[in-house]
């Protein structure tokens, strides 16, 4: 793809090619009359070409925002400040007319509902060539056309030129799902964000979709970001799992590091109600609910509902620290060194 940056260099060992998506120390506040909220409170990430980040957390962790910010699309009264850059282009210093072309063809964005992502009044043909032809420019309709049924044919819609002419109430939510992810990726972005992608669908839908993920992410050697609070999406998809809590990310390694040896009370919390509600078929939490964006504790925010917190937990937000390669957590009991979070 033409974005590429190629950061080879003889003798060095600087990775050839720029990450699929590189976020540091993003930071969001929402701004009303009613007051201020930092949804985002520094967070960094890196996603390479073909990997997939799983972000997981409880409702009002920061998720849904910190994809928002890093596709542009928060309401004009939010600041963003920190560095966002797509296959080395840095986001946030483009111009807005830049930005907008980014989005689509180096960002693209799949959300939880399927339904508003799609019009009920125009076929699957004419929302589908719309998209393709916002990315090529001079392409004409029989090409467009041509493109739409690959397309549908790389998400796994059966008999697909037959589905291009439906409308979206014609298709099951499944169906929907996967025109949804054609769209999002006709502009072959270079890193894809999904906001909970499974949620509104059936289990067993659910399964086919995050193989579908997988493998249109290495078809199209994009980064994928999935936000879920489904662990097994995670453990399915994810090469590396980043955990966030209170605007912040708490602990972040791999899937396996992460999800088999997790490291902050928190994410323990998250593993026990996640298997517990397996168990039993019912949905589990952890007891307590996530503090008030704008009445955070003093010291760690996940203090209050912690059952190894002691006195020093409340004397400062926790800084990362070292686990293992690869592999950190924010909280005071575990005795690695403090880590730089990437
Ligand atoms: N546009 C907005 N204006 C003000 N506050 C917002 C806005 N969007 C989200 N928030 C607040 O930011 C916090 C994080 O929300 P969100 O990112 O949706 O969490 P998650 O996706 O993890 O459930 C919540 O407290 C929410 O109320
Ligand atoms: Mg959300």
């Amino acid at each position: 793809m033409s974005t590429l940056t190629d950061t080879r260099q003889v003798g060095k060992t600087t990775p050839a090619i720029a990450p699929a998506l590189h976020v540091h120390g993003l930071v969001t506040e929402f701004r009303s009359r009613r007051g201020t909220v930092r949804a985002v409170d520094g967070v960094s990430l890196t996603v390479p070409r073909g990997g997939v980040l799983a972000v997981i957390g409880e409702s009002g962790s920061g998720k849904s925002a910190m994809l928002r910010s890093i596709i542009g699309i928060n309401p004009p009264t939010t600041l963003i400040t920190g560095e966002i850059s797509v296959g080395g282009r840095d986001l946030l210093t483009m111009s807005p007319r830049d930005r907008r072309k980014a989005r689509g063809s180096d960002v693209s964005m799949v959300f939880q509902d399927p339904l508003t992502a799609l019009d009920p009044v125009y076929t699957v043909e004419k929302q589908l060539t719309e998209a393709i032809r916002k990315h090529h420019e001079g392409i004409d309709r029989s090409q467009a056309r041509k493109r739409a049924l690959e397309l549908l044919e790389l998400v796994q819609i059966p008999s697909a030129a037959a589905r291009l002419t439906a409308y979206p109430s014609e298709l099951s939510g499944g169906m929907r799902q996967r025109v949804v992810i054609a769209m999002a990726i006709a502009g072959r972005p270079t890193v894809l964000l999904a906001d909970e992608p499974t949620t509104a669908l059936d289990v067993t839908v659910q399964a086919r979709m995050m193989r579908l993920f997988r493998q249109i992410q290495r078809e199209i050697d994009m980064g994928l970001v999935v936000v879920t609070h489904d662990l097994g999406v995670a453990a399915e998809l994810a090469d590396e799992v980043a955990v966030m809590y209170a605007g912040r990310f708490v602990e972040y390694g791999s899937a396996v590091q992460v999800l088999t040896a997790p490291s902050h009370p928190y994410t323990e919390g998250l593993i026990e109600a996640n298997v517990r509600a397996g168990q039993d078929r019912r949905p589990h939490a952890i007891p307590g609910a996530p503090p008030s964006l704008d009445q955070l504790p003093p010291g760690c925010a996940f203090a209050p509902r912690c059952g190894y917190a002691i006195g020093a937990c409340w004397d400062g937000r926790p800084a990362p620290r070292v686990v293992d390669a690869g592999h950190w957590s924010s909280c005071q009991l575990v005795r690695g060194e403090t880590a730089l979070a990437s």
